[in-house]
């Protein structure tokens, strides 16, 4: 997809790191960029930055695990923005490290929430519309942890391997009906963001007590990690020529700390 002036894309977890990254990149080629994010403080303080630089945005507090929220987020964009051109989804969290028969319940259902429900709601609200039109991208940002096992955080894995399941699919679809939208699953490695204080956002009925063996499962906080500008910057080329997958930093991964693998 050529990325023009104009366009409209909404970008999920924009408040941050690669959404937030994203957002910019987007921004500086005239795209009018539909921020969603949970984090409201956050949100419209990074949407009043950008605007300050120039860029066109529309912040939407939304919780994409929240089908309703999601839906009124799709409603906005309808009434107040436009078509969208292109959709991302990249909202995610990462719970605590610990082996699997020590991840709680809670953990499973605020991961699987965000980071597979997320995906599955931004699409079940865009998608329609894109497809009727026979224009436009999807993005889904999974993981590089959604190819490969990740001891310590099958959680993340399970959900991260979902999305990646899901977006090819979803690609051989519009294949199958001859549509124009494309589809880009994006793979990172380590990036630099805020992940890791994900919690920040865990809603107060789902939260868990640290588990006993997290430390000895965590990568260590010392891990070599690129810059979100960068992987925005390679999604912009993914789209622009219409690439199925990319894996930004895919040689960056964390080391697990105090040999727990
Ligand atoms: N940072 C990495 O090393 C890394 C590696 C691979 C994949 N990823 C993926 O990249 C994506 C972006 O994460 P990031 O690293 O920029 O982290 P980040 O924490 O800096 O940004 C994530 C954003 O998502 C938002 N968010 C969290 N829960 C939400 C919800 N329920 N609804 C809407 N927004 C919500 C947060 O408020 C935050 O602004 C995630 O899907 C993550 O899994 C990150």
């Amino acid at each position: 997809m050529n990325i023009e002036e104009g366009q409209v894309a909404v970008v999920t977890g924009a408040a941050s790191g690669i959404g937030l990254a994203l957002s910019r990149a987007l921004g500086r080629l005239g795209v009018i960029v539909v921020m969603a994010d949970v984090e409201a403080g956050t949100l419209i303080a990074a949407a009043k930055t950008l605007d300050g630089e120039g860029i066109r945005t529309r912040p939407v507090v939304t919780d994409v695990s929240s089908w309703p929220s999601v839906q009124h987020l799709a409603e906005v964009v309808t009434m107040e923005v436009g078509p969208v051109d292109l959709l991302c989804n990249n909202a995610g969290v990462v719970g605590p490290w610990a082996p699997t028969w020590e991840q709680d319940l809670a953990n499973w259902r605020w991961v699987l929430g965000v980071n597979l429900d997320g995906v599955v709601h931004g699409l079940r609200a865009f998608l329609p519309r894109m497809v009727a039109r026979g224009a436009g991208q999807v993005v889904n940002v999974a993981s590089r942890g959604g190819v490969t096992p990740l001891p310590g955080n099958a959680v993340y894995a399970a959900s991260k391997h979902a999305v990646v399941g899901l977006t090819e699919s979803l690609r051989e679809e519009l294949g199958r009906i001859g549509s124009a939208v494309g589809v880009t699953l994006v793979l990172p490695g380590l990036v630099a963001t805020n992940i890791s204080e994900s919690d920040r956002n865990r809603p107060k009925g789902l939260r868990v007590a640290a588990p006993p063996a997290s430390d000895g499962w965590r990568p260590s906080r010392g891990s070599p990690s690129i810059d979100a500008n960068a992987v925005a910057r390679s999604i912009l080329e993914a789209v622009q020529n219409d690439l199925p997958v990319i894996a930004p930093a895919a040689d960056v991964m964390g080391t697990p700390a105090g040999g727990a693998r």
